[in-house]
């Protein structure tokens, strides 16, 4: 039996064609498979590695915290160096009200303890999210999922959840006294990346102030760099009142986290352990996304991805790309239709270029790569990517 057939045989699918790329190797932009063949990577892991493969900075913070110690003690019980060195990294690249952070294991996660810090700092009941929003897949963020035919076969899920349409000012006013909080991707990633318009955040930021509910900005996909700034937020003047993290900061390992106010955070201290997890924060995890914020940190990759984007929008012009979205290094080419969109991703990815799909937009193909990748890479994959659209479809 080969690898292949026992992957099939014993993995649970989660759809009818997986890509199926038997990876052996990988190194900054390049996955290498069992057969030899090289993968130019423009992906990431969907956007969770902004220093690409195994960056050898992280390799030694691994290391390091590897031959120390790996899981001693439930989070929030002792001193671990790694994550109080995460945490004092994080503070240091956050505004001061989003100094207080909770690693847990997944970006699901971080979006779950969110929620329930809001219900429990404000005690009311309702949340409002937005339409074609994504958050995770476990059942409170399948709750705030806009979508509605993933969810249905799910029901029922947690109740007390109003829709507004992104972008829209005048669903605002769905935001009341009984909301406690509005939870938001700063760009919307599934639905096709999607930036708020003119002052649309600024005004949900006022609308919350107005009412008492909090601001939930999701940025497990637009956070650390990827877009520019360090986070989304940023390019919009808001800052909100509960952060959920992941993906990026954990550097290529597991993480999520969520980032608050002292006032904030305090509220999950009583009752006891109102918000537990065995392994969230655990030390070599956290090693990694320290090194992680560091290494960002201390680059110019935020500007560098600007720049590339910039590249990519002059680069990538050909007449069966309609519209490149998105900024910095979150961009997705949006095809005229599904079928060459999937088209496109298949034959590239036969060619050795992984390209993938965003969740609800089924036009769009994710360009996502590491925020490392070079000028030549991006000049390897557009030759490969124009010979396919230029190809008799
Ligand atoms: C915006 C956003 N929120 C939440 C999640 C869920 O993160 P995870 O898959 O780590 O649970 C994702 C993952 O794609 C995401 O893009």
């Amino acid at each position: 039996m080969s690898l292949r057939d026992d992957y099939f045989r014993y993995q649970i699918p989660t759809g009818p064609e997986p890509m199926g790329v038997e990876p052996a190797y990988a190194r900054g932009s390049w996955i290498y498979d069992r057969h030899g063949k090289a993968y130019l990577d423009l992906v990431a892991g969907v956007s969770a590695l902004p220093l690409g493969h195994r960056h050898p900075a992280l390799i030694e913070a691994a290391r390091r915290q590897l031959d120390r110690y790996w899981h001693t003690m439930v989070y929030g019980e002792f001193v671990q160096e790694p994550q109080v060195e995460l945490a004092r990294e994080m503070a240091a690249v956050l505004p001061a009200r989003l100094s207080k952070m909770y690693p847990v294991n997944s970006g699901t996660e971080a979006t779950e303890a969110a929620l329930k810090t809001a219900k429990k700092f404000t005690g009311r009941p309702k949340v409002v999210a937005a339409r074609l929003a994504y958050h995770g897949n476990t059942q409170g963020s399948l709750s705030v999922m806009g979508y509605e035919a993933r969810k249905r076969p799910f029901a029922p899920l947690i109740p007390g959840v109003e829709f507004i349409r992104f972008n829209r000012s005048e669903d605002l006013e769905h935001i009341d006294r009984r909301t406690a909080a509005v939870i938001l991707e700063t760009i919307q990633g599934g639905a096709g990346f999607v930036e708020p318009e003119n002052d649309y955040l600024q005004q949900v930021r006022k609308r919350c102030d107005e009412t008492g509910a909090l601001l939930i900005l999701d940025e497990i996909q637009t956070g650390f760099a990827r877009t520019g700034r360090m986070f989304g937020f940023e390019h919009y003047g808001v800052v909100p009142d509960i952060l959920i993290t992941g993906k990026a900061l954990g550097g290529g390992f597991p993480i999520g986290a969520f980032h608050t106010s002292d006032e904030i955070a305090r509220t999950l201290t009583e009752p006891p352990m109102s918000h537990i997890t065995t392994f969230g924060g655990h030390p070599v995890v956290n090693a990694v996304a320290a090194e992680t914020v560091r290494q960002l940190q201390k680059s110019d990759l935020a500007r560098k991805a600007l720049e590339k984007e910039r590249y990519i929008r002059q680069t990538f012009k050909h007449p069966l790309i309609e519209e490149i979205r998105g900024r910095g290094l979150m961009l997705a080419l949006m095809m005229p239709d599904k079928r060459r969109a999937d088209r496109l991703v298949r034959r590239a990815l036969e060619r050795g270029v992984i390209l993938f799909w965003l969740l609800y937009e089924p036009r769009a193909v994710r360009l996502t790569p590491p925020l490392t990748i070079g000028r030549r890479e991006l000049d390897y994959a557009w030759e490969i990517i124009r010979d396919i659209l230029d190809e008799p479809a």
